[in-house]
């Protein structure tokens, strides 16, 4: 299973993806936290390219969505994959739609590009599940006032609420998908949320693999917990060939 957590820079969302992985482990369940960009050696080069506050010459917006989209390509074939696999869940700090409301939204790249590019990267691997942690700008803002602006954190305020609208935009578009938090709750309520949500998805996943596999295989004996998540990546990969 793929679990993906969104939102402004200073929401909160590393915060919360850290509480879940450990309240995963904790029920001995392997769970794989990545963050974007980075994650591979080679990523975390793109990302110190992509973050480091002063570049000698601007970083084109084309060559800036391409950059993200080779960290991810990277991180994906390296880590995510193999690890979806082998029936990890794996918990993403950033994922595709962070280049749909910055490069897309942000930047105004035209979205059929940024899609097009994202699906070369990701192989069109889509999550599971994606937390949206919604805080007001002003908030956001206040939250980062003493961390030091990267590259990215430098841009204005009208850049800003541009990806806000993007993120906005597409947790209507999936609604099923992407779950908005109010990221102004207090840390342990927004834990408490996720991960009774995430716990739930984990249940249904087992059971639809139980019923799938024993349904094929009459005789078969019940699965064991892991074999679902495996059976969940697989189907959507069939399901994405179609
Ligand atoms: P990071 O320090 O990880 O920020 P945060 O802790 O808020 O996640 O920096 C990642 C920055 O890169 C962040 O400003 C968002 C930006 N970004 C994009 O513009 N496009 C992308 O595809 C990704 C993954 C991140």
């Amino acid at each position: 299973m793929l679990i993906t957590f969104e939102g402004i820079d200073g929401c909160g969302k590393s915060s919360q993806a850290k509480l879940l992985a450990d309240r995963l482990r904790e029920q001995g369940i392997e769970c794989v936290l990545v963050r974007e960009p980075g994650g591979t050696e080679l990523s975390e080069q793109v990302r110190t390219i992509l973050l480091e506050a002063k570049h000698r010459s601007p970083i084109s917006d084309s060559a800036e969505l391409l950059l993200f989209a080779a960290a991810r390509a990277q991180l994906v074939r390296e880590v995510i994959e193999p690890a979806l696999k082998r029936n990890a869940v794996v918990i993403c700090d950033r994922f595709l739609d962070s280049t749909i409301a910055y490069q897309g939204y942000g930047r105004g790249l035209p979205l059929a590009y940024i899609r097009s590019v994202n699906d070369l990267a990701t192989g069109g691997l889509i999550p599971d599940i994606t937390f949206l942690i919604d805080v007001p700008l002003e908030l956001a803002i206040h939250r980062r006032k003493d961390m030091g602006d990267d590259r990215m954190e430098s841009e204005s305020r009208l850049f800003f609420s541009h990806v806000v609208q993007g993120y906005m935009s597409m947790a209507q578009k999936h609604p099923d998908r992407i779950h908005v938090i109010d990221g102004t709750d207090s840390m342990e309520d927004i834990h408490h949320t996720i991960s009774r949500l995430v716990e739930y998805e984990l249940g249904n996943d087992l059971r639809h693999a139980r019923h799938f596999i024993l349904e094929d295989r009459p005789h078969a004996a019940p699965v064991p917990a892991t074999e679902s998540f495996a059976y969940s990546f697989s189907s959507r990969v069939e399901a994405m060939a179609n």
